[in-house]
């Protein structure tokens, strides 16, 4: 039974000098791109419009996402409540001969930012994150080019996803960074070790994205229940040899769920928020969904506090995932 708290969520500020977002934002990757199966078109606007509603207010986009498909999806919405949302897109990602390539140079950055803004119907981007770094490329002259973009007006708040603590650190030295948005749940806690305390030094906020595993953690997502098509049939944590050790960490989580009337994954995101105290930094994770009632259920996280007990259970629980995470989108 999911937790019946759909009160709208409390506002932290993302880094030093950011902007200020609801505990939780939406991730909106899986929107109109096939990767994680197809949608219904007007469930999906509703499940925006419901996240507002609830307080959130970061909305994550990219241009690699569908190619522009997933920004252009976005733009009703977008421009409906422009005064109401932080809208974050991200450059970097090239799709091309089949593969995927890591364009940071500040020609390609300037092209990609106007490209972003006429999909999205917008005139600035809230918050602008490189996807991902190439080392072929100076840092400086990419976080150059994004400075650039701030004092052109185009884009207001800068991020970074994926990067390591010295990167971090050279980034933030040339432009105060808002947020680094990188993977971190029950599944994926190797940001713990570096990354974040790196973050949280600084003063930049952190925003986990595949807080779900990807749907796996909330209990309803395996390899068979996945449509034809959907990437993550191709990710290592969903493989047949996975399968066992990950279902009875997710079984376990859901064993604890029970006893506080939750869900698995309002417990899995619950333990993200908890980590907050623990490293003492704004951590705003964005779980995606499509569906309303899922919105609901996933705020209801928000408001889910977990006693020190429970977060060392699921501590030792998490011990149990087998199977790489995916860092190709
Ligand atoms: N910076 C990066 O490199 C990067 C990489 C990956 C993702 N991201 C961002 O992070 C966001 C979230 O990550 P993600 O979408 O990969 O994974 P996720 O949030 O961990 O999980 C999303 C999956 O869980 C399902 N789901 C959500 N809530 C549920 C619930 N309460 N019960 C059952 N199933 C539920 C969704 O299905 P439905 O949609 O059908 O509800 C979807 O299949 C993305 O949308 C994207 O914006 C960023």
């Amino acid at each position: 039974m999911a937790t019946s708290i759909i009160e709208r969520i409390p506002t932290v500020q993302l880094g030093k000098t950011g902007p200020v977002v609801g505990i939780q934002g939406l991730g909106c990757m899986a929107m109109a791109t096939g990767y994680y199966g197809g949608q219904d078109d007007a469930e999906t606007y509703a499940t925006l419009d419901r996240a507002l509603d609830l307080g959130v207010t970061l909305f994550d986009t990219a241009d690699a996402y569908g190619d522009g498909k997933n920004e252009e999806f976005l733009r009703p919405f977008v421009r409906a409540n422009r005064d109401r949302i932080v809208i974050a897109t991200k450059f970097g990602l090239v799709h091309k001969d089949g593969g995927v390539a890591i364009d940071n140079r500040p020609a390609h950055i300037r092209s990609a930012v106007d490209a972003s803004l006429r999909r999205l119907g917008i005139d600035v981007i809230d918050l602008y994150y490189m996807h991902r770094r190439n080392p072929e490329i100076p840092l400086a002259d990419s976080i150059g080019a994004m400075s650039d973009l701030v004092t052109a007006g185009k884009v207001r708040y800068l991020g970074l996803s994926e990067v390591n603590a010295a990167e971090l650190r050279e980034a933030h030295a040339i432009h105060p960074i808002s947020a680094v948005e990188t993977e971190w749940s029950l599944f994926s806690r190797e940001a713990e070790n570096e990354i974040v305390p790196a973050a949280a030094e600084l003063g930049v906020g952190f925003v986990p994205y595949s807080p779900l595993g990807r749907g796996q953690l909330t209990g309803g997502h395996d390899a068979k229940s996945l449509e034809a098509g959907d990437v993550r049939q191709a990710m290592s944590r969903f493989s047949d040899e996975h399968h066992a050790a990950n279902s009875a960490l997710i079984a376990g989580i859901g064993d604890l769920a029970a006893t506080r009337g939750a869900t698995p994954a309002q417990i899995a995101l619950a333990w993200l928020h908890h980590q907050s105290k623990v490293f003492n930094l704004a951590v705003v994770p964005i779980p995606g969904t499509r569906k309303p009632a899922r919105i609901e259920e996933n705020v209801g996280g928000a408001h889910l506090e977990l006693s020190d007990r429970e977060m060392e259970e699921l501590s030792r629980l998490a011990q149990a995932v087998r199977g790489d995470r995916s860092r190709q989108i």
